[in-house]
């Protein structure tokens, strides 16, 4: 069977972007080659290669967990500026509700933070990767408007989403569109936060997170895993505890772990590997 060219990966790419289903997201050209890649790599004959790579970035952008109409929520971000910082705190916990995974931790949020600040000291400096709605918690973590909050997602309008509100809130809009796995974040943060992601990750690239936790410029990462499945069928706890393990084997770094209402929360401390880094 005939093997594709660079020329079929190209118009491949290019059909996938443009679909009706991608093409307001404006991904990464490099995230839906890398996933091509991946699948010739792993030995899929040709006819399958694009099935099985729109199977994959549909699991990664995850459109089911909730997206909403991104030109509407600008205007009506910018109706709620007007009107003052209630209104906008209001707006935010509009947006957060619109995901699953934000969703999940509204009733929660400031003890959520309370828990991970209490363990890791307030940082002055945030990297908020694969970010997707938790930008707009901003009001609840309890965090002066001067930290420097680095958010990223492959979804453009999203991002933008975000650095309208940053820019609203009165803070730096530092939040960029990057597939973080293939150019992962260069600023340097005291914490990244991995929020319900990294389980995904796995999916992706079985063992990716290893080298992308080590490749992060931070002293400490807050991963957070679901206890349980969307279904709230099945109890995942052992499986990510496990995944969490296997990935900072013999690196030297400890972590501390804690549960917020089927939120598991790891706090992984890299600062001394950090330091080796430097
Ligand atoms: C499950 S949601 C993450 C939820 C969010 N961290 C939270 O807990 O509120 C997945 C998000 O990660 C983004 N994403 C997935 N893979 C990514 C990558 N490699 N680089 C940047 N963003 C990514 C998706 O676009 C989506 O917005």
């Amino acid at each position: 069977m005939k093997s594709l060219t660079e020329n079929d990966i190209d118009q491949m790419t290019e059909r996938v972007l443009s679909s009706r289903k991608y093409s307001a997201m404006d991904l990464p050209p490099e995230t839906v080659r890398d996933l091509i890649r991946q699948e010739i790599a792993a030995g899929k004959p040709p006819k399958e290669v694009e099935k099985s790579m729109r199977e994959k970035l549909h699991q990664i952008i995850a459109p089911y967990l909730g997206d909403p109409d991104y030109p509407l929520k600008e205007e009506r971000l910018a109706a709620a500026a007007a009107e003052g910082e209630d209104a906008v705190r209001d707006w935010c916990l509009r947006m957060l509700s619109v995901h699953t995974s934000s969703r999940e931790r509204i009733p929660h949020m400031t003890e959520f933070y309370q828990a991970i600040f209490e363990r890791i000291g307030v940082p002055e400096s945030v990297l908020d990767v694969a970010c997707a709605f938790n930008p707009f918690a901003f009001p609840w973590m309890g965090l002066p408007k001067t930290t420097a909050y680095h958010a990223y997602d492959l979804h453009r309008p999203r991002v933008h989403l975000i650095n309208s509100f940053f820019k609203v809130y009165g803070m730096k809009p530092l939040a960029e569109t990057k597939d973080i796995l293939l150019n992962p974040p260069e600023a340097i943060a005291d914490t990244a936060f991995f929020f319900k992601e990294a389980h995904r990750f796995e999916s992706r690239r079985k063992g990716c997170n290893r080298n992308f936790w080590i490749s992060l410029p931070v002293k400490t990462i807050v991963v957070t895993l679901p206890a349980e499945n969307l279904t709230g069928q099945h109890q995942m706890r052992d499986r990510q505890r496990n995944l969490i393990e296997k990935n900072i084997d013999g690196l030297g770094w400890t972590y501390e772990e804690t549960e917020i209402a089927g939120e598991m929360i790891f706090i992984i401390d890299k600062s001394s590997k950090f330091k080796v880094q430097m």
